[in-house]
């Protein structure tokens, strides 16, 4: 696609932080380019010698997922229990491909922004799936979003800051805003993901709000099978949150691991003569590249003109966290002063690791790496299934129906939620006046943790996800929540591990 037409990104920097104003380029990093050139007699940078790098050869073996169409990898997955014929080897010793990354090149100091044939690859795939409109729009390989978050903090936060968070937030993220000191505003979510309206309303009454706290710079979302609600954010509301967004002058960052497991809609099982019927087919839907892509959500960058949306990226959840390979989608301005920031903390990202994924990525193809999304949503979506099917069996089964809701079905990513009524536990009264509204829900969530982890069952708290608000208790004080993954469990464990849950929800509560 030209990009002539289109505009270029805003200025940010009046959002940047003290920290990222006053850092400057690395110098070395200028000079990176004449270390390429054979004629130049380069005494400039500490470079350890070819020669006594002490590996010689990486290979790898992979699915070939490069020759079949959609319906033939739906039709391995499904009927041949996942048991593919073909394999890939990759071989870097020599230029196999011209795009391989050569282990000399790997194993050296340079490209810290990203090895040039993975960032092409990775620019070709951005641009297909989410055809950013703005023209200087960039990419930077990093370590995974964890650190693709930390860094971003860094470029705009100032201690005291303020950065807006759904109300339920993965963990991790929580901490790192928290350890540099930054505040948090929570914004209601629903099964639809973020409200636009108590957005809207905390934006428009700030002041009156919360006082003197600082305006928001930056807005945190995780938009697609969200961690830990399960929920993905529905696109009628992307175009108002923007718009927000843009009136106040706010950056987004989208943290988007899920993006490629989103699945086809869980339809809860029926109930005919106390046999559960399964209403789920498996998914045959699609046809083509194009209609793939038409069922998937739309990113944040799709919709921005002015380069405020910065996109992280991550190979975790889809070639294995272990990769710590990652990277952001943004502003080059924006992008040009993280670069500045790896200089001094990460440097690059591990040269194996991109020689690994660029390798595989480059002999599957753009089409290939589709495939493989393809081919994760179809196992995803047998897990959810399962998962679902199992819980809503046991809730009736042990006819604790009124004790527990279960949230949304998840459209994407890994994890499901569950509310405990506990207002309907017979001690409820007594440990509400007892504890007072503070510390009840903390006392039952603790209770049936305790309970669990001792019939050997393990459910993530809710509160380890709670974002505080500093200056209103949002707080329901009828229910606790627990995440559940139905991502690397057997079925037997599943379905076990959902008896025990609901078998100690009934001894609790009846
Ligand atoms: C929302 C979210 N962001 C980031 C991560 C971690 O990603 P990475 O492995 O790329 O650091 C996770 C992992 O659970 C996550 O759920």
């Amino acid at each position: 696609m030209t990009t002539d037409n289109l505009n270029s990104a805003l200025s940010f920097k009046h959002l940047f932080s003290k920290e990222c104003l006053s850092r400057g380029e690395s110098p070395i990093k200028t000079t990176m380019k004449y270390f390429l050139d054979p004629e130049f007699h380069f005494l400039g940078a500490g470079m350890p010698p070819l020669e006594l790098f002490a590996f010689q050869n990486f290979s790898f073996k992979s699915l070939d997922l490069r020759k079949y169409t959609f319906n033939e990898i739906q039709d391995l997955i499904l009927n041949k229990n996942d048991k593919f014929e073909d394999y890939i080897n990759g071989d870097i010793i020599e230029d196999e491909l011209d795009s391989d990354i050569l282990i000399e090149r790997a194993l050296q100091y340079g490209n810290s922004r990203g090895h040039p044939s993975l960032l092409k690859f990775l620019k070709t795939h951005i641009n297909n799936t989410f055809k950013p409109i703005y023209k200087d729009w960039d990419i930077l390989v990093n370590n995974g979003s964890t650190y693709g978050l930390e860094s971003l903090l860094r470029i705009f936060c100032n201690p005291q800051d303020t950065i807006l968070l759904e109300d339920l937030c993965y963990s991790s993220t929580i901490e790192a805003i928290e350890a540099q000191r930054i505040n948090t505003v929570p914004i209601k979510m629903d099964s639809e993901g973020l409200v636009v309206e108590d957005l809207e309303y905390k934006l428009k009454n700030w002041e009156t709000l919360y006082g003197d706290l600082q305006k928001p710079k930056l807005m945190y979302l995780i938009p697609n099978g969200h961690n830990p609600k399960g929920v993905t954010l529905c696109d009628g509301r992307k175009l108002k949150i923007y718009q927000l967004l843009r009136e106040y002058d706010i950056i987004l960052i989208e943290d988007d691991p899920y993006f490629w497991l989103q699945m086809p809609q869980y339809k809860k099982p029926s109930l005919k003569d106390n046999q559960f019927i399964d209403e789920n087919k498996p998914e045959n839907d699609i046809n083509s590249n194009q209609d793939f892509l038409n069922k998937l959500s739309h990113s944040f960058l799709s919709i921005d003109t002015d380069g405020r949306v910065i996109r992280l990226e991550s190979f975790s959840k889809y070639f294995g966290p272990g990769t710590r390979l990652g990277y952001l989608v943004g502003s080059k301005e924006i992008l040009d002063n993280v670069w500045n920031y790896h200089e001094v903390s990460l440097q690059a990202s591990s040269g194996i690791s991109q020689l690994m994924v660029n390798g595989l990525l480059n002999r599957w193809g753009q089409n290939g790496y589709l495939n493989w999304f393809k081919r994760l949503r179809v196992v995803y979506t047998q897990k959810r299934n399962f998962c679902l099917n199992s819980l809503y069996k046991h809730i009736q089964q042990f006819n604790i129906n009124e004790y527990v809701q279960v949230e949304e079905a998840p459209k994407a990513g890994m994890f499901f939620m569950i509310y405990l009524n506990i207002n309907k536990h017979p001690d409820y009264n007594q440990k509400l006046t007892e504890l007072g509204k503070e510390k009840v829900v903390a006392y039952f969530e603790n209770l049936f943790f305790e309970k669990f982890i001792q019939a050997k069952l393990l459910l993530a708290k809710g509160s380890w996800f709670t974002v505080n608000d500093p200056c209103h208790s949002v707080i329901d004080i009828s229910k606790c929540m627990l995440r559940g993954t139905y991502a690397a469990v057997t079925p037997e464990k599943m379905d076990n591990g959902l008896k025990i849950f609901a078998e100690i929800v009934n001894q609790e509560f009846n």
